[in-house]
Formats: structure tokens, sequence, C-alpha cells
């Protein structure tokens, strides 16, 4: 979804961000089949690693699940509390998780590794407390390749690439299979499902997107006026048309 937590996103934005993007049906699918993909039997304990809201934390609750929700932001933690009051989430960093060795039977990790400083300690991290046989999934998207249809293809070739240089990792959801093998999980498999927006509600997320290439100053004030006002257009047309491939990775411990 488009949507990250950089230097520029504070966290009312973002949750913002993640309100408008969460409910879609895509979206809905998309946790559903993360769930699946974890294998848990009933009982078992789950970390949803850079939590956020705590939304996947709760519907992996309500599954009989024992989830624990980790975040480093506190804002974050407190909007969950409160969302979802007697979902467990607690402060803790991705590369120092607040569990024993092999305490977990899932790890799960959505919209989260393109922002960590070091992935590779991340996935370390989750080796460590996942029991043998146990589960991680990943996902996330490439920011290098959001489709948006425009009439100024270049234009948008660069707004979307500066702002997926904002992005600490812009790449990693491509290589989540590598980065998984490399750290020594095994079955890994690679799932692909793009999420498409035609409605106007997209616009918003898309013109954040120009404003921060506007800023990195990759393009001009009039540049990301000029295009903003093409997707507004398209958006009161019924033409806009935004696909974002959001990668999906599974692995055993
Ligand atoms: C884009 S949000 C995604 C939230 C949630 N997973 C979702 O799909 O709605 C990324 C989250 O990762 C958290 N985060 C960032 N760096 C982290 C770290 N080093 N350890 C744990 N959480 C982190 C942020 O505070 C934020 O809540």
């Amino acid at each position: 979804m488009p949507d990250t937590h950089t230097a520029h996103t504070d966290t009312g934005t973002l949750i913002r961000m993640l309100d408008a993007a969460e409910t879609m049906p895509d979206a809905v699918a998309l946790r559903a089949r993360s769930y699946q993909l974890l294998w848990l039997p009933p009982g078992a304990t789950v970390v949803d690693v850079g939590c956020g809201t705590g939304r996947a934390v709760a519907e992996l609750a309500q599954q009989g699940a024992r989830a624990i929700g980790l975040d480093l932001d506190p804002d974050m933690l407190a909007a969950a509390r409160s969302r979802f009051p007697g979902i467990d989430v607690r402060a803790a960093d991705a590369a120092d998780l607040p569990l024993g060795d092999g305490q977990a039977h899932g790890y799960r990790a959505d919209k989260v590794y393109h922002i960590l400083p070091e992935p590779p300690a991340a996935l370390a991290e989750a080796r460590r407390v996942l029991a043998p046989g146990g589960r991680i999934v990943l996902l996330g998207q490439d920011w290098d390749t959001m489709v948006i249809d425009s009439d100024q293809p270049d234009l948008t070739r660069r707004i979307v690439h500066a702002r997926a240089d904002t992005v600490p990792h812009p790449r990693i959801a491509r290589a989540y299979r590598n980065l998984l093998l490399d750290a020594g999980f095994h079955e890994v498999e690679v799932e692909v499902h793009t999420a498409i927006f035609t409605e106007a509600t997209t616009v918003p997320l898309i013109a954040g997107h120009a404003e921060a290439a506007r800023r990195t100053g990759a393009i001009s004030d009039e540049q990301a006026a000029a295009w903003v006002d093409e997707q507004t257009r398209r958006a009161a047309a019924g033409r806009l048309m935004v696909a974002i491939p959001m990668f999906l990775a599974a692995a055993t411990r």
C-alpha cells in the first residue's frame, strides 16, 4: 500500500494512510493469506513485528493464536491499545525482540522491512525467536514498481523513483526470497498480489508522492501541481488507475 514511515511522515499521518488502505478488499485478502501461510496451530505464539495500530494482532488473536504485537513507536502502541482493548502489544525493536530462543511459532512483518536500518539483523532475530519448523511471513511493496497511468509518463517515472528513494530500502520486497535464504530459512515461497486503486480516495496518497518528489528537488513546484491536477481530473472522471504489486514471502525456520 502507498505508505511508509519516513523522516517526513509523522505517526498521525501514517495512521491515516494505513487506515485508508487496510480495509480495502485487496488488503483484507492479503492479510488473510499472510495468516494462512503462518500455518499456526491453535494457541500458538505469533509475533507481529512493526504491528502499527494492531489490526493483524487483533485478527490473529481472534483466530485463536497467542498474538503479540511489537512496535518501536509508543504512539502506534497507544493507538493499537485504544482500538483493540485487551490485545497484547509491547514496545520493541525488530532487531531485539523480547522473546526467548524458539518461543514463537509464527513471525509476521507487514510493510516494515523497507524502513529497518539493518534488515538482515532483524531476520537473524526472527530466526532466533522462532522454534524449528516455525514460520515467517514478510509483506511489502516494491517502491520502484508502483504503476500509475498518466499522460505524463516521464514525470510519473521521476515521481515514483524520487519517492522510492526517500525510503531506506525501496527494493527490499524483491529481495525477500534471497534474504530469507541467506538467513538460513527453507521452504521459501514468494507470491505477488497486485492491489488496484481506482477510487478518488487514492488521490491524497499519490499526491503525497508528488510532494515528496518535489521536496527532494526531483521535480519542480509546477510539475508537481500539474501532475496532481491531472490525477485529480482522472479521479473525477472515473479514470484513475494505480497498481501496486505487493510481495508476500513465507518460509520455514
Ligand atoms: C508502515 S507501518 C506498518 C504497520 C502495520 N504493520 C500495518 O501493516 O499496518 C511500519 C511500522 O513499523 C514500525 N517500526 C519501524 N521501525 C521499527 C523497528 N525497528 N522495530 C519495530 N517496529 C518498527 C513503525 O513504528 C510502524 O508502526
